[in-house]
């Protein structure tokens, strides 16, 4: 039953990536966005177009477009983005006075990452305790077993397979599933809600409108959960705080934790497996030196760094930022794969991926201050487990097909691709 579940989600993931064509969120979309802000947004296979690093050595703290009076400012270096990240006397996460009632349509587009304190402390204390190691740890023969499940399926596939859909996509969004004790029979619909939202063909309406749909599908979950509370997040949640809080907001709550932690972990998985496809020697001493895989993800969730900005903050108060004038109103975005690669901070070579550094590189991947991910270690644990796994079982994997073929997103916040085809014995 639980193979068929899985085949099953292979083959809605196939199905979905293939009839939408999707181009992750795409903000050329959301018309108030100028054509230049999607700068920080463009890659040239896996790395930051060079434009990224010349704004960085121009000044950190850089206008990128002025529209109606209001600025928008890109910040590249590290110290610079950490100050704007750790914040929150001078910015706000709300989203909604820039997409106005749009996007609240229902009052609420949801998730920690749009609200602001006090009520973002509240949310995000209830859902700490499920990510502390002490409760993610239940997951990791979880993560093992999901993993070789989809191994096999990739080898009864094989020899050629589509790598996004069969394994980098399916492993974070079964885990998920773990985590927030959502029982199989339902899985199948959630996925398919999950790619909707991604999908904004119809204009970031349509987008929120998916958004609303997967809340109200996981408030349901939490509805059914309150009689017989499951074994994850959402009945942990309902056995220890359950009058504190309404279905409604645990609702939103597990799908901030499903928007946050799929396509983020999907693009990781897959574009690290590119990384690795690429040179022989990490891979073969990935698979072979325990204590090299944590050098390897750390490095890899750094240079790669899939959520490419952080949400925009807006301005609240008239301020200086690092001898800029920021103004209230203005918006601040945070490329964290330019503050990734800020030789300032960390050295210098940041441009390449390179795990065997003798010195630690530090990054902001998962952000940094109090919106900083709250997956992060569980992003981290399946990393750890998929990139040997993978690479154990098939040891010659490579693309196949030209990289210059596969289709990157060109604007999209998580930058990855919808599919990548495999040959799994070189
Ligand atoms: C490689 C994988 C991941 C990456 C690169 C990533 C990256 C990030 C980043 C950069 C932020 C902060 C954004 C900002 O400050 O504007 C964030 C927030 C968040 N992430 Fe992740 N994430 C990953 C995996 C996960 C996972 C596995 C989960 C949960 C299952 C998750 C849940 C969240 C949530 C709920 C927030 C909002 C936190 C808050 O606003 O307080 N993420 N993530």
């Amino acid at each position: 039953m639980r193979k068929m579940t899985t085949d099953l989600l292979t083959w809605v993931a196939q199905r979905t990536v293939l009839r939408s064509q999707k181009d992750g969120i795409d903000l050329s979309k959301l018309t108030f966005v100028p054509n230049r802000w999607l700068m920080p947004l463009r890659r040239e296979g896996l790395d930051p177009v060079p434009a990224l690093a010349r704004a960085r050595a121009e000044a950190p703290v850089k206008r990128l477009a002025s529209l109606f009076g209001m600025n928008i400012w890109l910040v590249t270096g590290y110290a610079e983005a950490q100050a704007v990240l750790a914040d929150r006397t001078s910015y706000s996460n709300d989203i909604r006075p820039l997409v106005g009632e749009v996007g609240a349509a229902d009052g609420d587009i949801g998730g920690l990452g749009f609200t602001d304190p006090p009520e973002h402390t509240r949310l995000r204390k209830l859902l700490t305790p499920e990510f502390t190691m002490r409760r993610l740890a239940r997951l990791t023969p979880k993560i093992d077993e999901i993993i070789e499940r989809q191994l096999e399926v990739m080898e009864a596939k094989g020899p050629e397979v589509d790598l996004m859909a069969d394994f980098a996509f399916a492993v974070p969004f079964l885990v998920i599933c773990e985590l927030l004790g959502l029982p199989d029979e339902s899985r199948e619909e959630f996925f398919a809600l999950g790619s909707a939202r991604f999908d904004v063909s119809g204009g970031g309406a349509a987008s929120f409108g998916a958004i609303s749909e997967s809340r109200t599908f996981l408030m349901n979950a939490t509805k059914a959960q309150r009689d017989a509370p499951g074994d994850g997040l959402i009945g942990k949640i309902i056995e220890e705080v359950g009058d504190e809080i309404s279905d409604y907001d645990l609702g939103g709550l597990a799908d901030g934790a499903f928007t946050g932690g799929h396509e983020t972990t999907a693009s990781t998985i897959a574009l690290g497996a590119m990384v690795l496809m690429n040179d022989h020697e990490t891979r073969r001493r990935l698979i072979t030196d325990d204590t090299f895989v944590d050098p390897v993800v750390e490095e890899m969730l750094r240079y790669l760094t899939v959520v490419q900005v952080a949400f925009p903050r807006f301005a609240k108060v008239d301020h200086q930022l690092f001898g800029q004038q920021i103004a209230k109103g203005d918006v601040v975005v945070c490329s964290l794969s330019g503050a990734n690669r800020d030789h300032r901070t960390s050295g210098p070579d940041l441009e390449h991926f390179n795990p065997h550094r003798d010195w630690p590189v530090s990054h902001i991947t998962f952000g940094y201050g109090f919106h900083r991910c709250v997956g992060a270690e569980l992003a981290r644990m399946e990393l750890r487990a998929a990139y040997p796994r993978l690479f154990r079982r098939f040891p010659d994997m490579t693309l196949a097909v030209d990289p210059s073929e596969l289709a990157f997103r060109q604007r999209s916040i998580v930058y990855g691709v919808d599919a990548m085809p495999v040959r799994l014995y070189g």
